[in-house]
């Protein structure tokens, strides 16, 4: 079995982060870094076009830095993202090539998977994509009552789901006016009823999004939609009312869309991985094609760079080595993903997807028992709603959490005509800095006590209020910083994470494009279905069959 920590790397960093804890044991250890090397933000910085990656507020020193890169070529970063560019079967669980980056490849070469050149058909989707959206945003593409679309929902879940309807919030500025886009995904009838209140039936489209085309939540809602249309429409409605993205073409037409009316993808796309397939159709209707390709064309140069660049020079490759500096050596269980951009208000949500299902596992790639922490838990909210929520946890909270902050330089929204932008962009920016540079200096006691005398509080009453009111400091964050929120700047940042998430599996010897581990609840779910709905009960623990005997009996099944 491979064991990631008997590389001499990883042993000269488990010594590292023994000296780091000497030096932060004293306090304050980030400010005396910075005050001790004025270059540092110059020095740790990385750029790829407009896009700054500065990590100088992590506690990464200057050997500690080194011996990550180390340890990045130890563990073959680079070989690893060539194997899976080169189409190489890396899903080893499930035997196949993982190969969204041809998806976003904008060379015009072929890409190869099983000795098949995938780019024909690629181009081919993407054709069609463009003239579906074409004459959808055209008004071409009439409903059955000959009115033209006016709404169009998305029925799909995870990676069905988040991604498009991440992108499609973060490119608000790019939307078609008259073309509004919607996203259910809750097997929760009140999230599709919620949604179709407002809807008309002649003016709907629906996007049934489904990798599989089994999934339970998606079937249900797709099914509960379809009703909702025939019941206004009639049977021969859904031919212009409904449209599927999937690998699935006999599910598909099972279900009763025409497979001429499904845009494909393959079993080498990762759900969590398939934004740039046909699964963005959602995101191209609401953007429109040119935009959507703007995209894909960022992700590539993101690909690109994550191919080339050397490691020490590697922006998701550094991200991944910082992120594992934090989880293992440091003992770091969390990682907080703060956009200061109201638009990427869903980006933790993808991001908890494309991190956790990916790196959320415990068996090495042979199968063995990690014996390191893995993938950590990811969770956040723009900048500043989640200042008033959870930071106080962040900047006084007894676990360290690093973050990553993300700022805009420009608003997507500051020439839209007539809009009351006023200085917001310029408070949310400062709001951002401050955080950053808070949770990196913190405050002293003799500053905290400075303070108080200034207000006026001395005495035992500063000194019962003093501990409160101290800041640790040296709690490490990452910025992240770009120009605009533009489709290409938005399809890099995205294809910066997956490959860092992609870097991180590598580094930890984990199988990250599988998912096994959602499949036990699906399994029992499926069991317990009908039992509340009157069959007999099963074979369970006594708190579940409390519960489901409770549930029936308050539902009179
Ligand atoms: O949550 C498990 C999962 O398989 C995800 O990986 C996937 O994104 C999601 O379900 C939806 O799957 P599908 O696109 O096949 O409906």
């Amino acid at each position: 079995m491979v064991d990631v920590r008997e590389g001499q790397a990883w042993r000269a960093l488990e010594q590292q982060a023994q000296l780091l804890r000497a030096d932060l044991a004293r306090g304050y250890a980030m400010r005396r870094w910075f005050q001790e090397d004025p270059l540092r933000f110059q020095n740790m910085q990385l750029r790829l076009g407009d896009l700054l990656y500065d990590p100088s507020k992590q506690l990464v020193t200057p050997e500690v830095s080194r011996l990550l890169n180390a340890l990045g070529e130890e563990r073959c970063l680079g070989p690893a993202m060539e194997a899976m560019v080169e189409g190489a079967p890396i899903n080893l669980t499930e035997g196949r090539a993982v190969l969204h980056t041809a998806l976003r490849d904008r060379r015009g070469g072929p890409r190869r998977v099983g000795g098949q050149d995938v780019m024909p058909e690629v181009g081919a989707v993407l054709a069609q994509m463009r003239e579906f959206v074409t004459a959808l945003r055209s008004g071409a593409w009439r409903g059955a009552t000959g009115l033209p679309i006016r709404d169009v929902v998305n029925i799909g879940i995870g990676g069905s789901d988040l991604g498009p309807a991440m992108a499609t919030a973060a490119l608000r500025p790019y939307w078609q006016a008259g073309l509004r886009v919607h996203y259910v995904s809750n097997v929760d009838g009140a999230h599709l009823q919620g949604t179709l209140a407002d809807l008309s039936p002649e003016t709907t489209l629906f996007i049934v999004a489904s990798k599989t085309f089994t999934t339970q939540e998606t079937l249900a809602n797709a099914h509960s939609a379809r009703a909702w249309l025939v019941g206004a429409l009639g049977l021969e409605a859904v031919a212009r009312h409904f449209v599927a993205l999937s690998t699935n073409a006999k599910a598909v037409s099972d279900f009763g869309i025409d497979v001429r009316q499904m845009f494909a993808f393959w079993d080498w796309v990762g759900g969590r991985y398939s934004l740039w397939s046909a699964i963005g159709l959602s995101v191209a209707c609401a953007i429109g094609m040119d935009a959507f390709e703007d995209l894909l064309q960022g992700a590539h140069e993101a690909d690109r760079h994550a191919l080339e660049a050397p490691i020490a020079a590697n922006i998701p490759a550094q991200m991944a080595l910082v992120g594992v500096w934090n989880r293992n050596f440091l003992g770091f269980p969390s990682l907080a993903v703060l956009p200061y951009d109201q638009s990427l208000h869903r980006l933790p949500a993808y991001l908890q997807q494309a991190d956790m299902e990916s790196n959320g596992k415990a068996t090495t790639r042979d199968g063995g028992k990690t014996q390191w922490l893995t993938g950590p838990i990811v969770f956040g909210e723009p900048g500043t709603n989640g200042q008033h929520a959870f930071y106080q946890l962040l900047h006084q909270g007894s676990d360290i959490v690093p973050a990553d902050f993300i700022l805009v330089a420009h608003s997507a929204f500051a020439t839209a005509p007539n809009h009351p932008i006023g200085d917001h962009h310029e408070l949310l920016l400062s709001n951002g800095l401050a955080q950053t540079e808070a949770l990196m200096r913190g405050k002293t006691e003799a500053e905290v006590m400075l303070e108080l005398r200034l207000a006026g509080i001395v005495g035992a009453d500063a000194a019962a209020l003093a501990p409160h009111k101290i800041f640790s400091g040296d709690r490490p964050t990452t910025t992240l910083l770009m120009d605009r929120l533009t489709p290409h700047a938005l399809g890099r940042l995205i294809a910066i994470y997956e490959h860092k998430i992609f870097f991180q599996g590598i580094l930890w010897d984990i199988c990250s494009f599988d998912q096994w581990g959602v499949e036990l609840g699906k399994q029992l779910a499926k069991a317990i279905g009908p039992e509340l709905r009157g069959a007999a009960p099963g074979n369970h623990d006594a708190s579940t069959s409390g519960l489901i005997a409770e549930l029936r009996q308050r539902r009179g099944a």
